[in-house]
C-alpha cells in the first residue's frame, strides 16, 4: 500500500503494509536509524518522534495513520544540530550510552514547543514515559531548563535568565 506523508519537511512515499509500525518504516524501509527500538509497546520512549508537532511513540503507530501528516525525527529536528535542546544536551553532556537519547530529545523538544518555561513538575510529568537505563534523569531535567533559557533568549521573550543564544 502506497502511503504518502511528510518526513522532516520533505514529501515521502512508502509502499509497505498498512499496519507496519512507523518505527519499522523509518529504520528498515528508509534506513533512518536515529530513532531507536526499545520495547515496541509504548513503554520506554526510545522511539519518540513528532507527528504534527506532538510527541508520539512510533513503535505503536501504524504507518497508515500518518498518511498526510508531518513526521519529524531526530534527523530532522534541525538542519545542523542547533536546536536549543541539542545545544543544551551538548553543553551539559547529557548522554551516557546514548541509546534513549534521541527519544528524550524529541520528547523535550515537543514539551518546550508547548511550554517555553516548564517547571520541574511539568518536565517530570512529560518525561517520565522516557526511560533511561543509565539514569540521566537529573541531567535531562537540567538540560531542559537550559534549553528553555536558550529558546527564550533567542526569541527575545521576557523572562530570559541569561543573555545567550
Ligand atoms: S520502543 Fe516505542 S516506546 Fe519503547
Ligand atoms: S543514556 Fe543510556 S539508556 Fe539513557
Amino acid at each position: 500500500m502506497a502511503i504518502k506523508f511528510n518526513l522532516n519537511g520533505k514529501p515521502q512515499t512508502v509502499d509497505v503494509p498498512a499496519q507496519m509500525p512507523l518505527l519499522w518504516v523509518l529504520r528498515d524501509t528508509l534506513g533512518m536509524t536515529g530513532t531507536k527500538f526499545g520495547c515496541g509497546m509504548a513503554l520506554c520512549g526510545a522511539c519518540t518522534v513528532h507527528q504534527n508537532g506532538q510527541a508520539i511513540r512510533s513503535c505503536i503507530t501504524p504507518i497508515s495513520s500518518v498518511a498526510g501528516k508531518n513526521i519529524t525525527t531526530i534527523e530532522g529536528l534541525s538542519p545542523d544540530s542547533t536546536h536549543a535542546v541539542q545545544k543544551a544536551w551538548l553543553e551539559l553532556d547529557v548522554p551516557q550510552c546514548g541509546y534513549c537519547q534521541s527519544g528524550q530529545i524529541m520528547a523535550a523538544a515537543a514539551l518546550l514547543a508547548k511550554k517555553s518555561r516548564p517547571s520541574d513538575a511539568d518536565i517530570d510529568e512529560v518525561m517520565r514515559g522516557n526511560i533511561c537505563r543509565c539514569g540521566t534523569y537529573q541531567t535531562i531535567r537540567q538540560a531542559i531548563h537550559r534549553a528553555s533559557d536558550i529558546l527564550v533568549a533567542s526569541n527575545g521573550a521576557p523572562g530570559s535568565k541569561r543573555g545567550v543564544a
